[in-house]
């Protein structure tokens, strides 16, 4: 049922633990016999609610090695206050804020430790720019095998503690994220390792499809003209993509034509750019320059493919300046509710920027993918002005009531 296709040369490398195709190097990327699958709308309503429920379209054999701690399963709403500031006529918040690590990448962790335990491995890790980091350290835990995080050391400390209390070995690495995954490259490679998001990526990546079939199953089975996507390596919207053409083709859905729009920080803006010049390749930044940690990847794995997917799709790319992410953290807590990193409500800043510059149409239906929480990111926040200390004194809370 799951085999493994090149995305260049199309061979068939089969069921097993490898990432590149042996013949051109090119990607690999799980195909399932879709023919085979008998999933219907009805059978979806009646399962446990987890990302799990849609298991026969993720790529795991064995159901016993499924490693589960609550990830999927998060809230779409409707945010019509919001949509009304941004001037949309309808908006909804994917809030992938509330998993179990506070982000998405639970998602694809779920999947790739699960298989990680398949392939009978004992140790596990990942390369991160904060949020993989805790999410494959609480996975590991879970399923009881060793856990190695490789971060860059700049990362916001909130990540860093939170990898090493699921009992993690966290390594900080004093360079860019692209040193980071070059050595954990090396460290898979040399020793072994299930670094989830580099030797077990084709697997992984099928794990945030599971936000795409939330969506559209959220939505009554439809798609939005628009999904929003904060991206770094191009690995989610490129899967949430895929999800939907599944979805498509065993009949869950009548069309699944979303125009898939990539979100970044304009500090590290590689797949924008390569969109907006008609590049045919994507060009590295070499030294992001960006308060968007999560989203800081200068040289994206899957730019090309998501950069294939925005064009395939009719959809778009923007990127803002970090004070309008830092706007969009503050602008969506304070009309929704949903308090975000930065790296989670950039959606909400570059689909401002493009209503305002009439790429977006204002009689559009959007989702924005908000993807991790804004506990992670306390750091950069500017302190906001509305908090006063005062004595435990009446008369100092009657003056200070009486002059607001
Ligand atoms: C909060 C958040 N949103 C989105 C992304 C983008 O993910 P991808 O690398 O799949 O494009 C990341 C990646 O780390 C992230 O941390
Ligand atoms: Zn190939």
């Amino acid at each position: 049922m799951v085999t493994l296709i090149c995305r260049e040369c199309n061979d068939d490398k089969g069921h097993a633990f490898v990432h590149v195709c042996s013949d051109c190097f090119g990607a690999l990327e799980v195909q399932y016999d879709l023919s085979k699958v008998r999933l219907n709308r009805e059978v979806l309503a009646n399962r446990y609610p987890s990302m799990w429920k849609y298991k026969e379209l993720l790529p795991i054999v064995d159901d016993s090695k499924i490693v589960d701690i609550g990830a999927g399963n998060t809230p779409l709403i409707r945010a019509d206050k919001l949509a009304k500031k941004i001037g949309v006529k309808r908006l909804y918040l994917k809030n992938d804020t509330t998993n179990p690590t506070y982000s998405f990448k639970d998602r694809p962790s779920s999947v790739a430790i699960s298989k990680a335990l398949e392939f009978k491995l004992s140790t596990v890790g990942c390369a991160s720019t904060g949020n993989l980091a805790g999410a494959t350290a609480a996975h590991a835990a879970k399923a009881g095998i060793d856990c190695l995080v490789f971060m860059p050391v700049s990362v916001e400390q909130s990540k860093v503690q939170q990898a090493a209390i699921y009992g993690a070995r966290v390594v900080l690495i004093r360079g860019t994220y692209d040193d980071v995954n070059r050595l954990a490259a090396l460290a898979a490679d040399r020793f072994g390792i299930g670094i989830v998001n580099v030797n077990l990526r084709p697997y992984y990546v099928e794990g945030s499809k599971t936000m795409a079939f939330e969506i559209v199953e959220q939505l009554g089975w439809r798609t939005p003209d628009r999904i929003v996507v904060p991206t770094a390596s191009g690995a989610l919207l490129s899967a949430l993509y895929k999800g939907l053409k599944e979805a498509e083709q065993i009949g869950l859905l009548k069309e699944s034509n979303a125009a898939m729009t990539v979100a970044q920080p304009l500090g590290c803006s590689p797949i924008v750019e390569a969109f907006r010049n008609n590049y045919s390749e994507i060009r590295t930044v070499t030294t992001p320059s960006t308060i968007v940690q999560s989203l800081a990847i200068g040289d994206p794995g899957d730019g090309y493919q998501a950069l294939k997917v925005v064009r395939e799709s009719g959809g778009s790319c923007g990127a803002v300046t970090d004070v309008e992410a830092l706007k969009a953290v503050e602008l969506l807590a304070s009309t929704e509710g949903v308090f975000a990193e930065v790296g989670g409500a950039i959606s909400i800043a570059v689909l401002k920027r493009l209503v305002d510059e009439g790429e977006v149409g204002r009689d559009e239906e959007v989702v924005c993918c908000v993807t991790g929480s804004g506990f992670k990111t306390i750091d950069v926040l500017p302190r906001p002005e509305n908090i006063t200390t005062i004595d435990a004194k009446f008369d100092q809370l009657s003056g200070l009531l009486r002059t607001s």
